[in-house]
Order: structure tokens, then sequence, then C-alpha cells
């Protein structure tokens, strides 16, 4: 299993990947150029956890875990550097999506 995964894009998909990711106890690298859209994609996901703790869901400790296992970053390159499966999730722009893959790959 995956045990090491980067997410590239912190918006609406990337968030939610990385937060599902982490809940099944995967280490995440959570990358974004805007970071402000990182902080963004924390507190949301702070938020969904919360909720579901609320509701019985998960426990507080789980969801803390969750949150900590995913490590924001604006650096693409020392967030790849050691993930074994890389997820690209940013804006619907192909010239964008390649120029990330050709600068890691
Ligand atoms: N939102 C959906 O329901 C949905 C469903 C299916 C597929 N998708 C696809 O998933 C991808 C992401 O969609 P989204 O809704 O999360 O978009 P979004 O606009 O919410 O987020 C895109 C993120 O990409 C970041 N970004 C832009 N350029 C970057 C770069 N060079 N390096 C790193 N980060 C960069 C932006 O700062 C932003 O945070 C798109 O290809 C979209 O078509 C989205």
């Amino acid at each position: 299993m995956t045990t090491r995964l980067a997410v590239v894009g912190a918006g609406s998909m990337g968030a939610q990947i990385a937060q599902q990711a982490a809940l099944h106890g995967i280490d995440v690298a959570l990358q974004d150029t805007d970071e402000a859209q990182l902080r963004k994609a924390r507190d949301s996901n702070q938020g969904h956890l919360a909720r579901r703790v609320e509701k019985g869901r998960l426990s507080s400790s789980d969801a803390q875990a969750a949150l900590d296992r995913v490590r924001l970053t604006t650096d693409l390159h020392e967030a790849v550097a050691d993930a074994e499966l890389v997820i690209e999730a940013v804006f619907e722009d192909l010239a964008v999506k390649r120029s990330i893959f050709g600068e890691c790959w």
C-alpha cells in the first residue's frame, strides 16, 4: 500500500483527496503555489473532520492524527521528492498541468 502521497493543487479536489488519504493512514504532502489556498484547505479539512467528530463518526484523536498527516508546502520538488504516488489536482489548464509534470519528471 502507498504510504507517502503528494497532492499537487490544494483546491476543492486536492484538499479532499489529501484528507481522505490521511484518514486512511497515508502521509500526504499537499502542495499549492498559493499559500492562502493551503491554509484554506487545512481550515476546510479541519471543519469537515470536526463535524465527523461531533456526529460520533470519528474520534477526536483520529481527526487530529489525520490533520497532522497532511503536510502543507509551496515547494513542488520537496513535495514529490519522497512520494510513492503523486496526484495532480490543479486548475483545468493543460499548459499548467504539463508544466508541473515537466518540472518534476
Ligand atoms: N471540483 C470538482 O468537482 C472536480 C470534479 C472532477 C474533476 N475535477 C478536476 O480536478 C482538478 C482540480 O479541480 P478543483 O475543483 O480542485 O480546482 P480548484 O480551482 O478548486 O483548485 C485548483 C488549485 O490548483 C492550484 N494551482 C494552480 N496552478 C498550480 C501550480 N502550478 N502548482 C500547484 N498548484 C496550482 C490553485 O492555486 C488552486 O488551489 C481540475 O482538473 C478539475 O477539472 C474537479
